[in-house]
């Protein structure tokens, strides 16, 4: 039996025997085609997707239905992508999160 997420009511079903190879933070990862990063990471024992804007404490992934962006990363370039909803694709670069461009004090002061 399989510990991986099968059957997703967002993204589908996976076919276990349809693997591709990607990348965080330029370590190379097998996963199933269109597993969520989050799941292939977590299926490889990868647990932290970022770093906290201003306490720097590990983030992961949190509700892992797409609401709270604790688990943003950059794919391809693309900052501030969900990895418990974004696909995995062959070939893919992903990064650790990071910075946002604007901190969260930031955003609040001109927000709030
Ligand atoms: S874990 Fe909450 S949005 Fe991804």
């Amino acid at each position: 039996m399989t510990k991986r997420i099968i059957h997703h009511p967002v993204l589908g079903t996976i076919d276990e025997a349809d693997t591709v190879f990607f990348t965080f933070d330029n370590h190379k990862y097998q996963a199933l085609r269109n597993e969520s990063i989050a799941a292939a990471l977590m299926v490889n024992g990868v647990r932290t997707l970022r770093h906290h804007e201003e306490s720097g404490t590990p983030r992961g992934i949190y509700c892992n239905i797409g609401h709270c962006f604790e688990c943003r990363v950059t794919v391809d370039g693309k900052q501030g992508m969900r990895a418990c909803l974004t696909p995995v694709q062959e070939g893919m670069a992903v990064t650790s999160g990071g910075k946002l461009l604007t901190s969260v004090r930031d955003w609040r002061s001109q927000n709030e």
